[in-house]
């Protein structure tokens, strides 16, 4: 395809680059120097052909490329804030080599910027439209050292291992066995990786010669899914209409008749005493720190009816036990101007399981509430089982996620 690029549309995209480039600094995305030049120097808006400028240059607004037939985003331009966090988290340099999954273009030119002139740059992408319009875009930018190769990506892309850095702009259950084959030594994968009904961006290093990663930093975010062979979905529990709950672990057995029951009754409010702040943290912390943890999300009906708290609204971290549940909501807290962590609880045993669900909001509050207090490791298969099964960890087919808290 041979288009003539527009350098009016050039011109007017600058500034806005500039100005995007100062808001990502604000909002603690862009935290470096190379991350900076990088996000100032390639031009997004070639990326998003089509789009309003402004929209192009809005740093938390990702723009959908493709939808299946259901309307479900298959593949998109990530909102600029993430894909800078990921590239801080990243500390690509120059010379690397770099594998990209999940392709549209941008990132890969980012990348390209980072790695310079003396690195190289890979990305794969499962779909054929996609890789074919990163190419056009990538050539029209002026990155056509960067490599686009059309693969599933459960089996990375060999020709060019090992790679120093690995990351992933696709939701992913697990680390397929091939990544961590493809990676260097001392290379770091980056991974939006979900368990628990959460995703968090990790980046991962080695820990040690075994084969485990372990985490040195992670966000909150979020990303259309993998498909292909690593494709998963996710279990839900339904409880009644508009209500349910997300979970991980498909051995785990709901009482799903005395969960509905539960539902129906009036809720036992209680209050920790704790600050509620920091509510990725938080959240992955609940998620983490007991077996009897799920996420339970409220359809808005049942909001609007008052029968669930807006917290259920967007999922939120429940304790699931003895044919009842509890979930966290929050108050003002007058004295402080901040926010006081509480639970609801319902069912037969409401004092008790809200009882314990507040312990775990003091515990976070006086033990944990900053920036990532938890460690997130990786263990391949085979390792884990030679570590015998952990209560907390996640397993997963390839895998096990553990998390503590330090
Ligand atoms: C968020 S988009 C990628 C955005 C891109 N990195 C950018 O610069 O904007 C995620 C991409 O992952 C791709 N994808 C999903 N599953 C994949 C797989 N198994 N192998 C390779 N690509 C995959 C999708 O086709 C989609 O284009």
């Amino acid at each position: 395809m041979t288009t003539i690029r527009d350098r009016s549309v050039d011109d007017a995209a600058a500034p806005l680059r500039a100005a995007m480039v100062r808001e990502l600094r604000d909002l603690d995305g862009i935290t470096s120097e190379p991350v900076a030049a990088a996000v100032g120097t390639v031009p997004r808006h070639l990326f998003a052909i089509g789009e309003p400028l402004e929209k192009v240059y809005a740093p938390d607004t990702p723009l959908v490329i493709k939808r299946n037939d259901d309307g479900l985003a298959l593949s998109s331009l990530s909102a600029a804030h993430i894909q800078a966090v990921m590239l801080e988290q990243a500390g690509v340099e120059p010379g690397m080599r770099v594998l990209e999954v999940g392709s549209g273009g941008y990132n890969a030119a980012l990348l390209a910027e980072l790695a310079g002139a003396s690195g190289e740059v890979t990305t794969v992408d499962i779909d054929p439209d996609i890789v074919a319009r990163a190419r056009t875009c990538l050539d029209e930018a002026g990155y056509e050292r960067v490599r686009v190769v059309r693969a599933d990506a459960e089996h990375g892309v060999p020709d060019g291992a090992p790679y120093d850095r690995i990351i992933v702009t696709a939701g992913a259950f697990d680390i397929p066995p091939a990544w961590l084959d493809q990676l260097a030594g001392r290379g770091r994968i980056v991974v939006p990786l979900r368990w628990r009904g959460v995703t968090r961006s990790i980046a991962f290093d080695r820990d040690g010669d075994g084969g485990a990663l372990a985490s040195s930093s992670y966000r909150l975010c979020g990303f259309v899914p993998m498909q292909g062979i690593g494709a998963h979905r996710e279990l839900v529990v339904p409880i009644e209409d508009g209500l349910f709950l997300r979970v991980d672990d498909r051995s785990r057995h709901f009482d799903t008749g005395a969960l509905a029951a539960a539902a129906r009754t009036r809720p036992l409010e209680a209050w920790s005493g704790a600050a509620y702040d920091l509510p990725d943290e938080l959240e992955l912390f609940l998620l983490t720190s007991t077996p009897r943890a799920a996420m339970l999300h409220a359809g808005r009906e049942l909001i609007d009816q008052g029968r669930f708290d807006a917290s259920a609204g967007r999922g939120v971290p429940a304790l699931v036990r003895d044919g009842g549940f509890a979930y966290r909501i929050r108050r003002v807290n007058e004295a402080t101007g901040g926010f006081e962590s509480g639970v609801l609880a319902h069912g037969p045993q409401a004092e008790t399981i809200a009882e314990e669900y507040c312990d775990l909001l003091r515990r976070w509050a006086t033990g944990f509430r900053r920036r990532g207090a938890a460690r997130i490791r990786y263990i391949p298969a085979a390792l884990a089982a030679a570590g015998g099964a952990q209560d907390l960890a996640s397993v997963k087919p390839h895998g096990t996620v553990t998390v503590s808290w330090a």
